[in-house]
C-alpha cells in the first residue's frame, strides 16, 4: 500500500481525521497535522495500539469481542429562529461478547443477578439436556444390549438346533449301529452255536468211535481171555481128572488146609477153585475171603474190585461182593460193616466150601446216584471195575468211555442192573458224598449260647435296645436311622454269652426277618409302648411262630410320657402272644433304652428261656451254619458274616457256602478283632470265599476242597439254568401278557448294592411296584460297584441302573454318559422305591377322561346338497364346538358315539355355538338322525396318572 495522508486514512476508516491524529499521537506516532503522510508501518503501529487499548493485546487470547455498529442519520429541523438546520445523528450500537468464565466478578450487582438468573436457567437447561442426553444414551445402550442379546439368543438357538440335529443324527446312527451290532452278535452267536454244535457232534462222534474201538479191543481181549480161561479150565479139568483117577480118597484133607492159608492170593484162589468145579458163586466167596481177613478199616473198594475183576465180572458175582461189603452206602459201609460177620462168613465159607448148593446171602448196596456221574465214579460206588459198568452199558446199547458222565436215569438203571439199590441223590447234597454227618453226631454235644433275634416294627427301638445292652451306638450311625441289614453281635452277660441278631423293621426286609427267625433260638419281640402292635410286629410274630421259637416281649420306650404298656399287652393278646401273667408263655417286660429300665430283667428272662431249651451243639466238629450277610469288600474281596450253628469254624477250613466255596483266610468278630476259631452260636466275618454267597445260604466245612468246588460250581450252574429258564418263561409270559393287555410297559432295572441283603430287599421292594400296566423287571441284581459290564447290560436291556451305597467306576461312568444310561444312587431303600414310583408314573399312559360340555336337541333333519345330512339343532345347555365328540341319544339310549364334523349357523361355518342358539350340525360318518334325538357333547381330556 502506498503512503497516504492521515485524512485519507481517516476517511478510509470512516473516522474523524482529528481523532485519528490524536490516537496516532497517543500511539506514539508523531504527526503534526492531518495532512501528514502516514506510512504502512505507522498504520500497523496504530492498529496494534488500537487493539491493545481495546483489550486485545497482540498475541493475547481473545476473551472478549466487541462489535460496534454505527449508523449516521440526518434530521432536518427549524431552530428557534426559524432557520432550518440539519442535524447529524450518529447511533452507535455496541455489543460485547465475553467468555463466560471471564466475566469480571466486579460487574454491577444488577447485571450479576440477571446474569446469575440467566446462568441458572442456562445451567438448568444444560442439566436437563444433559439428563436427556444421558437418558438417550442409556436407551441406546439398552437397545444395543437387547439387540446383542437377541442376536446371541438367536445364535444359541441355532446352535442348539444344530446340536439337536446332530444328536438326532448321531442317535439314529447309534441306533443303527446298535441294531447292526445286535444283528451281528446274533449272527455270531448263531454261528458260534452252530460251530459248537458241530464241535460237540464231532466230539461225540470221536468219542463214540473211540468207545467203539475200545469196546472192540476190549471184547477182543475178553474173547482172548475167555479162550485162555477156557483153555486153562480144560487143562485144569484134565489135570483134575488125572488126579481124581489117581487118588480117590484124601480129598477132604486137601480142602481143610486151604482156609488156614494166611493171605491167600486171589489168583491162586481162582486157580485152585476149578478143582471144585466151576461154580461161580464159590469163586466169588473164595476171593472175598482173603479180603475179609484184612483189617476191616483198611478195606478199600478198589482193592476189592481189583481182586474181583481178576475173575470175570458177572452180575451174580457182584452181588456176592456186595455181600462182603456189608450194608449201607459208600466207604462208611465198609467201615461200619461188622467185622465179626466177615469172620463168620469166612468160617461158613470154609465149612461150606464143598456144600455146593449152600444158599448165598445177596447183599444189596445202597448206591446214591447224583444228577450226573462218570462211569468211573459209578463203578467206584458199586466197588467194581469201570469196565464192568461199560460192559453193562454196552449191553444196554450205549457205548461209553470211562470218564464219560452219565445222566442220573442211565446210572440208576445200571445200578439196578447190577442188582443194587439206586437212590436218587442231589449232586449238591454234600451228604451224598461225605461222611461228615456221622462225625458231627459222634462229637460230644455241649451246651451252647442262645441265639436271640430282635424283631419288631420299624423304629420301635430294636437297635437302640441292643445298643444299650452292648453299650454301643449302632443306631445313631445308621443311614436315615434305619437298620437295613442283619447285625450279629455276641454279648457276655454275667449269666453267659448271648448272641443277638438285629433285624430291620421295615416291610421291605421280610426275607431278612424270616432268615433271622430261622437262625434263632429265641425271639425278642420289640413293641414300642407309644405305638403298639403294627404290621411288621404282626409279621414278626408270624415268623417266630413259624420257626416255633419262644417269644420274649420287650415293650420299649417305656420312659416316654405317652407310653401305654397295657394297651400293647391287650393288642398282643389279640395276636395270640399271651403274657405269662394271663396264663400265657411269653414274658412281657417294659424296657427303656434311654434309662436302662427293665433291661436286666429282659436279659434274665431271655437266659431263663434259653436254659429251658437246653441248647446243645457239638463243638469239636466241622462247622455248619448260616450266612447272615455277605458283601464284596474292595480290599478284602468277598466277605460273609456267618453264624456258626454247630462245630467250630477255624481259619484254614474249607467252606462250602451256597454256590460258593473257599478256604477261610481270616476271621474277625463283630468288633473287627481277629479270631482263629468260632464255636457254636458265634457270629463271625470270614474272608476267603471265591464269590459273594447269598445271605441266608447254609455253609458247611468240608474236608475236600475239590469236592467243595465241584458242588459250588454245580449249584451255580443249576441256579443259572433255573434262572435262565425263569427268564425265558418271563419273556413268554410277557409276550402273552402284552398281547392280551394291549400294551404293558416294562421298566427294566439293574441293581447293584453294597451287601447281599440290601440287594435282595431292594429288588423285592421294586418288583412289588409292578402294576398291571407298568412292570418292573429286575434284569440283574448283584453286589459290588457298578462296572462297565453292568452298564452294557443296561444298554442292551434299555434299563436304568440303581446303585445302592455303591458307585460306578470311571469306565462305567464314561460308558453310561456316552450311552445316556441313567444311573441313580441311593443310600436309603425307601428313597429308591419312592423315586422309582414317580418314574413309573411317567410311563403310565395318561388317563383319558370325558368332560361333558353341552347338550342339544335335534329339531329338524335336512339334507343339504353338498354337505349331506345335517341336524338342525338347538343347544339346550353348555356349548358345542367343531372338535366336540358327541353321543347320540334316542329316548335316553346311546345310539352312537362319534365326532362332530362341521358346525354352521345361518350358512356360516362357526367354531362354537353356545346355549340358546340354533345351529346345523353335521356328524362325522353318521347320518341316521331323527327329529327329537338328543346330542350330548363332550371333550376328551388326558390326565397324567400316578401310581
Ligand atoms: P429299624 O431298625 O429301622 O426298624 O428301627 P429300630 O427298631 O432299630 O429303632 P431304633 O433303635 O433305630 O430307634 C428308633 C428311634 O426310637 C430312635 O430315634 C431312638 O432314639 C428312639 N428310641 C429307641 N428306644 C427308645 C426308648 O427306650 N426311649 C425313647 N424315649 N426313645 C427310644
Ligand atoms: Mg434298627
Amino acid at each position: 500500500m502506498s503512503n497516504s495522508t492521515i485524512t485519507e486514512f481517516a476517511t478510509e476508516l470512516k473516522q474523524d481525521a482529528q481523532a485519528v491524529l490524536r490516537q496516532l499521537k497517543a500511539a506514539g506516532i508523531e504527526k503534526a497535522s492531518v495532512d501528514d503522510a502516514i506510512s504502512d508501518v505507522d498504520k500497523q503501529h496504530y492498529l496494534t495500539y488500537l487493539r491493545s487499548t481495546h483489550g486485545h493485546a497482540e498475541g493475547g487470547e481473545r476473551s472478549k469481542i466487541t462489535l460496534t455498529k454505527r449508523s449516521t442519520s440526518e434530521i432536518k429541523q427549524a431552530d428557534a429562529t426559524g432557520k432550518a438546520r440539519t442535524i447529524n445523528v450518529v447511533t452507535r450500537k455496541k455489543r460485547t461478547f465475553v467468555k463466560r468464565d471471564e466475566v469480571p466478578a466486579a460487574a454491577a450487582p444488577a447485571a450479576e443477578v440477571a446474569e446469575t438468573a440467566a446462568e441458572q436457567a442456562q445451567q438448568q437447561d444444560l442439566e436437563r439436556r444433559e439428563a436427556e442426553a444421558r437418558r438417550n444414551a442409556e436407551l441406546l445402550r439398552r437397545q444395543e444390549e437387547d439387540l446383542a442379546r437377541e442376536s446371541s439368543e438367536r445364535q444359541e438357538r441355532e446352535r442348539k438346533e444344530r446340536e439337536a440335529d446332530q444328536r438326532a443324527a448321531a442317535y439314529a446312527q447309534q441306533e443303527a449301529e446298535k441294531k447292526a451290532r445286535e444283528a451281528q452278535q446274533k449272527q455270531q452267536t448263531v454261528q458260534e452255536q452252530k460251530a459248537e454244535a458241530e464241535q460237540r457232534a464231532k466230539e461225540q462222534d470221536e468219542a463214540r468211535r473211540k468207545a467203539e474201538a475200545e469196546a472192540q479191543q476190549r471184547s477182543a481181549e475178553e474173547a482172548k481171555r475167555a479162550a485162555d480161561l477156557e483153555d486153562r479150565r480144560r487143562k485144569a479139568e484134565a489135570e483134575a481128572a488125572a488126579i481124581r483117577s489117581m487118588m480117590s480118597a484124601p480129598r477132604k484133607v486137601l480142602v481143610a488146609k486151604k482156609p488156614e492159608e494166611p493171605a491167600a492170593d486171589a489168583k491162586k484162589g481162582t486157580l485152585t477153585k476149578p478143582a471144585d468145579s466151576g461154580d461161580k458163586k464159590k469163586v466169588a466167596t473164595g476171593t472175598a475171603a482173603p479180603a475179609g481177613g484184612r483189617k476191616a478199616k483198611e478195606i478199600k473198594s478198589s482193592d476189592l474190585s481189583s481182586s474181583w475183576t481178576a475173575d470175570d465180572g458177572k452180575k451174580k458175582e457182584i452181588k456176592t461182593r456186595g455181600d462182603t461189603g456189608g450194608a449201607g452206602r459208600g466207604g462208611s459201609n465198609w467201615r461200619a460193616g461188622p467185622k465179626g460177620r466177615r469172620g463168620n462168613d469166612r468160617n461158613q465159607r470154609g465149612q461150606s466150601r464143598h456144600q455146593e448148593a449152600a444158599p448165598q446171602e445177596v447183599r444189596v448196596l445202597d448206591v446214591h446216584v447224583p444228577e450226573t456221574i462218570t462211569v468211573a465214579e459209578l463203578a467206584h460206588k458199586m466197588a467194581i471195575k469201570a469196565s464192568e459198568v461199560i460192559k453193562a452199558l454196552m449191553k444196554m446199547g450205549q457205548m461209553v468211555t470211562i470218564n464219560q458222565p452219565l445222566d442220573q436215569d442211565t446210572a440208576m438203571i445200571v445200578v439196578e442192573e447190577m442188582g443194587h439199590k439206586a437212590i436218587q441223590a442231589q449232586l449238591d447234597d454234600p451228604e451224598a458224598f461225605t461222611e461228615d454227618e456221622a462225625i458231627q453226631y459222634q462229637a460230644e454235644q455241649l451246651p451252647r449260647a442262645p441265639v436271640v433275634t430282635v424283631m419288631g416294627h420299624v423304629d420301635h427301638g430294636k437297635t437302640s435296645l441292643l445298643d444299650y445292652i452292648r453299650r454301643t451306638k449302632v443306631a445313631s450311625g445308621e443311614a436315615g436311622g434305619i437298620t437295613q441289614h442283619i447285625g450279629a453281635y455276641h454279648v457276655k452277660t454275667p449269666r453267659g454269652i448271648v448272641s443277638f441278631l438285629d433285624t430291620p423293621g421295615h416291610e421291605a426286609f421280610t426275607a431278612m426277618r424270616a432268615r433271622g427267625a430261622q437262625a434263632t433260638d429265641i425271639v425278642i419281640l420289640v413293641v414300642a409302648a407309644d405305638d403298639g402292635v403294627m404290621p411288621q410286629t404282626k409279621e414278626a410274630i408270624k415268623h417266630a411262630k413259624a420257626a416255633k421259637v419262644p417269644i420274649v416281649v420287650a415293650i420299649t420306650k417305656a420312659d416316654k410320657p405317652d407310653a401305654n404298656p397295657d394297651r400293647v399287652k391287650q393288642e398282643l393278646v389279640g395276636e395270640e402272644v399271651v403274657p405269662e401273667e394271663y396264663g400265657g408263655e411269653s414274658p412281657f417286660i417294659a424296657v427303656s433304652s434311654k434309662t436302662g429300665q427293665g433291661i436286666d430283667e429282659l436279659l434274665e428272662n431271655v437266659l431263663l428261656q434259653a436254659e429251658v431249651l437246653e441248647l446243645k451243639a457239638p463243638v469239636d466238629a466241622m462247622a455248619k451254619g448260616l450266612v447272615i450277610e455277605a458283601q464284596l469288600d474292595k480290599g478284602r474281596g468277598p466277605v460273609a458274616t456267618v453264624l456258626v450253628q454247630s462245630g467250630t469254624l477255624k481259619v484254614g477250613d474249607v467252606v462250602l457256602a451256597g454256590q460258593t466255596y473257599g478256604r477261610v483266610r481270616a476271621m474277625t468278630d463283630e468288633n473287627g478283632q481277629r479270631t482263629d476259631a468260632a464255636g457254636p452260636s458265634i457270629p463271625v466275618e470270614i474272608q476267603g470265599l471265591t464269590e459273594v454267597p447269598q445271605a441266608g445260604d447254609d455253609f458247611m466245612v468240608m474236608n475236600d476242597e475239590r469236592r467243595a468246588r465241584e458242588i459250588a460250581t454245580y449249584r451255580a450252574g443249576r441256579f443259572r439254568n433255573t434262572k435262565l429258564a425263569k427268564q425265558q418263561a418271563a419273556k413268554l409270559e410277557n409276550m402273552f401278557a402284552d398281547m392280551t393287555a394291549g400294551e404293558v410297559k416294562t421298566l427294566p432295572i439293574l441293581i447293584k448294592a453294597d451287601v447281599q441283603g440290601s440287594q435282595e430287599a431292594l429288588s423285592q421292594s421294586l418288583l412289588k411296584l409292578s402294576t398291571e400296566e407298568v412292570r418292573v423287571q429286575v434284569v440283574y441284581s448283584g453286589v459290588g460297584g457298578i462296572s462297565e459290564s453292568d452298564v452294557n447290560l443296561a444298554i442292551a436291556s434299555g434299563g436304568i441302573i440303581i446303585g445302592f451305597n455303591v458307585r460306578a467306576d470311571a469306565g462305567a461312568r464314561k460308558l453310561a454318559e456316552a450311552n445316556d444310561v441313567d444311573i441313580r444312587y441311593y443310600g436309603i431303600i425307601y428313597d429308591a422305591v419312592d423315586e422309582l414310583k414317580t418314574a413309573m408314573s411317567g410311563l403310565l399312559a395318561p388317563e383319558q377322561r370325558e368332560e361333558v360340555t353341552g347338550t342339544a336337541d335335534i329339531r329338524t333333519v335336512f339334507v343339504a346338497s353338498k354337505i349331506g345330512t345335517v341336524a338342525g339343532s338347538y343347544v339346550t345347555s353348555g356349548f358345542v364346538t367343531r372338535s366336540s365328540h358327541f353321543r347320540l341319544l334316542r329316548d335316553n339310549v346311546v345310539i352312537y358315539t362319534g365326532e362332530v364334523d362341521s358346525l354352521r349357523r345361518i350358512k356360516e361355518d362357526v367354531k362354537e355355538v353356545r346355549e340358546g342358539f340354533e345351529c346345523g350340525i353335521k356328524l362325522k360318518n353318521y347320518t341316521d338322525i331323527r327329529e327329537g334325538d338328543q346330542l350330548e357333547f363332550f371333550d376328551i381330556k388326558e390326565i397324567a396318572r400316578t401310581l
